[in-house]
């Protein structure tokens, strides 16, 4: 699970734990992910497929809480294939999860820029309108592809979408999308489509190690998000149980994964976002501008009061620290452990994170070494430890993995 606002390193945590699971699930958003790996000298960055694809024999499962780009998918799909991976064997569709249309992509734009000053930074790439005709019982879904009469049921979705579009003001040419998504369709029937909530269940019932991976973080929930400057799905640990079919009483570990400063792309507010040097230092340092979108992204201080709001809705078990590295060369790191509201003091995440949600911050001693190169716990300095433990006493939760770089390598498992 990502306990921030996304981007906290999933993709290399996943890949980094893989071998202790014969199975890789994703079990929310789409194409608006950017999963980043790095192994023998190659980067990849997933968005639809599991971030278990690389290893041999674990089977890599898109969930039926997810949506997915025929057009996207296909794309990374060929793109791993011309890497020597074997993606048909190992991938397997819900027939549950739904479909992105180009249309989808269009209605994203159009209810961005209709939102004006107030848009949410979408990575628009239809999300949000999929999961609006999904709950708006509209949808079709991967399943819907092996229908007789799937391009009728298209078609009349389509239709619904262009007068939408009108009335946005928007003009819409559906031939000039739609060749290359049904001819993405054609390739994706090939895939296996199960019932996925059966297979997992089934596997987890013969004692086979079951990884979900999270995607997006728990503060772009749209639930306990930073509302309405949030994604459509649900981020949390809850969405374990609805996007792949698993009961609560069958989550063992709950991993949550937080980078050692904060950042955020797009709209929405970020209590500790820095609009000095030192934020430009995280960003220019952390490498911050996003795999999806390009985007810069806002730096900050960690945020302990978020972090510990992230810890109890997801039920975190071991916390993961990414990208410790970035705050090599810092003489004092800050962290925020209260907030100061108009009303008062406190460490709780409020109802309405803005303008005037003040973080009071611990200043601790910076270690201003380089940490890169260290692989056991033991050898870290003290300072470092310091800044490790506060964070674990705060959070009530151990960090049980460190990662010092982008490399599979570079991880510290304690
Ligand atoms: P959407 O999910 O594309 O609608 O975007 C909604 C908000 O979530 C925007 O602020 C995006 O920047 C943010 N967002 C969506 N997916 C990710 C992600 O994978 N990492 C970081 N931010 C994301």
């Amino acid at each position: 699970m990502g306990l921030q606002w996304g981007d906290e390193g999933k993709g290399k945590v996943v890949d980094v734990l893989t071998p202790r699971y014969r199975v890789v699930a994703r079990f929310q958003g789409g194409p608006n992910a950017g999963h980043s790996l790095r192994f023998d000298g190659k980067s990849f960055i997933l968005s639809t497929i599991p971030s278990g694809i690389f290893r041999n024999g674990v089977i890599n499962i898109i969930g039926n809480g997810m949506v997915v780009d025929p057009n996207t998918l296909v794309k990374e799909i060929h793109g791993l294939e011309a890497a020597g991976v074997d993606v048909m064997s190992k991938l397997y569709f819900s027939k549950k999860a739904h479909l992105i249309l180009p249309t989808h992509r269009a209605l994203d734009a159009a209810a961005e820029a209709a939102k004006g000053e107030t848009k949410i930074g979408s990575t628009l790439k239809g999300i949000g309108p999929a999961y609006m005709d999904k709950t708006g019982r509209n949808a079709l879904r991967m399943g819907d592809i092996l229908a007789h009469d799937f391009k009728h049921r298209y078609a009349r979705l389509r239709d619904k979408h262009i007068h939408l579009l009108g009335c946005y003001g928007f003009e819409y040419e559906p031939h000039k999308h739609e060749k290359e998504w049904f001819e993405a369709i054609d390739y994706l029937r090939k895939f296996a489509f199960i019932d996925s909530e059966y297979a997992i269940n089934d596997y987890i019932d013969e004692g086979i190690p079951v990884l979900a991976e999270g995607a997006q973080g728990t503060l772009l929930d749209i639930d306990f998000g930073t509302y309405p400057y949030v994604t459509s799905s649900t981020t949390t640990c809850a969405g374990v149980c609805t996007g792949l079919g698993v009961a609560p009483t069958k989550i063992g570990n709950v991993y949550g994964i937080f980078k050692a400063y904060a950042t955020r792309v797009g709209g929405g507010p970020f209590p500790t976002e820095l609009f000095d040097e030192t934020g430009k230092r995280l960003r220019e340092i952390g490498k911050e501008f996003g795999s999806v979108t390009g985007r810069e992204r806002r730096c900050g201080w960690l945020d302990l009061v978020a972090l510990r709001y992230a810890v109890m809705l997801n039920g975190v078990t071991e916390l993961i620290m990414m990208k410790a590295d970035v705050l090599n060369g810092f003489d004092t790191i800050k962290v925020a452990v209260d907030y100061d509201l108009p009303d008062g003091q406190t460490n709780r995440f409020p109802y309405e994170v803005d303008g005037g949600t003040k973080p009071v911050y611990r200043e601790l001693k910076g270690w201003n070494t380089d940490i890169c190169n260290v692989r056991r716990w033991e050898d870290f300095p003290a300072e470092f430890k310091t800044y490790v433990e506060f964070i674990e006493r705060y959070c009530g939760v151990p960090v049980m993995i460190i990662s010092v770089g982008p490399d599979r390598e570079e991880t510290i498992i304690r």
